[in-house]
């Protein structure tokens, strides 16, 4: 059985229909299953990284483990989770990190997930570490204001970014989690091309079927806009501090998804073509 952390977010939504389908039995894990929305053949349960003693670890023997980069104290939960994981018997830890650790970055985020890094390999499972670049779903927010707007606000001096599908980190942890040979492994995960944000901006509207119009935003307008969208303030600064140190890095495209999955990744038009439904 494998446990899955962040079944209900971004890469839970697409790694656990992926397990299933590759014959793996998945237990789900989310803080509300009267409200989570997952795949009808996983097994939804209850339980809250916060509480370590709520985490349905009984008979589970591989565990995907995700934190939520929106709050809570992420190493804290990691360590708790991988030492109770080890105690119930758990065989294999697949961690979901971020290149920002590859990078050395100090920022808090990546801080904190080379810290969790250490406490997974620390714990006593088999354990492989996977850190993906930014998102291509991170673009979803600019689908509104291109639909009501004709416009997408980017935050000044964005970088060109290799983006990745969380479908293709979902490809590769659900590889790494049901086939031996990847104990011990770090990978690095990208999109294959970098695009900047006018880029993106302009394949976004070709999925629209029209012209979106690219605006460079001051930091302090990006910064009320993220905020007006309900994210906590800590998390605001933590995603600009992020920003900053990886701006000169984000270019970089690793060939990992490429050579593990024996295709080339997904791309930015696909992911459009998909978000604008
Ligand atoms: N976005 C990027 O560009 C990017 C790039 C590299 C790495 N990352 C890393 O990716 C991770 C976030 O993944 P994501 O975007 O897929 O997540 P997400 O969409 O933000 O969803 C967060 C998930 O965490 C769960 N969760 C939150 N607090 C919890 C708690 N106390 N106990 C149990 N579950 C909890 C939520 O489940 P419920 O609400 O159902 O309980 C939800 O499934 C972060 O570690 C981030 O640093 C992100």
């Amino acid at each position: 059985m494998i446990l899955v952390l962040g079944a209900t977010g971004k890469v839970g939504r697409a790694l656990v229909p992926a397990l299933l389908d590759a014959g793996a039995p998945v237990r789900a894990l989310t803080r509300d299953p009267a409200r989570a929305v997952v795949d009808p053949r996983a097994e939804v349960v209850r339980g809250d990284l916060d509480h370590v003693e709520s985490l349905p670890l009984a008979g589970v023997d591989r565990v995907f483990v995700l934190t939520s980069g929106h709050g809570g104290d992420t190493v804290a939960q990691e360590t708790a989770l991988a030492q109770a994981a080890a105690r119930a018997g758990v065989s294999r830890l697949v961690k979901l990190s971020t290149t920002g650790v590859h990078f050395g970055q100090t920022d808090p985020i990546s801080l904190a997930h080379a810290r969790a890094e250490q406490a997974i390999r620390e714990a006593g499972p088999a354990w492989t570490i996977l850190r993906p670049g930014a998102f291509m779903a991170n673009r979803r927010f600019w689908l509104q204001s291109a639909r009501t707007d004709g416009a997408v606000y980017v935050p000044e001096g964005d970088p060109a970014s290799a983006l990745i599908h969380v479908r293709d980190i979902a490809a590769v942890a659900t590889l790494v989690l049901t086939t031996p040979g990847h104990e011990g492994a770090t990978y690095e995960l990208t999109g294959g091309e970098a695009l900047t944000p006018e880029q993106q901006v302009k394949i976004l509207g070709e999925a629209l079927g029209r012209p979106v119009r690219y605006v460079e935003e001051p930091e302090p307008a990006a910064r009320a806009r993220l905020l007006a969208l309900g994210w906590p303030a800590r998390a605001v600064d933590g995603a600009f501090e992020l920003k900053r140190q990886s701006a000169g890095r984000e270019h970089v495209v690793f060939d990992t998804v490429a050579r593990l999955l024996g295709r080339e990744p997904l791309t930015f038009a696909d992911w459009a073509r998909e978000a604008v439904g």
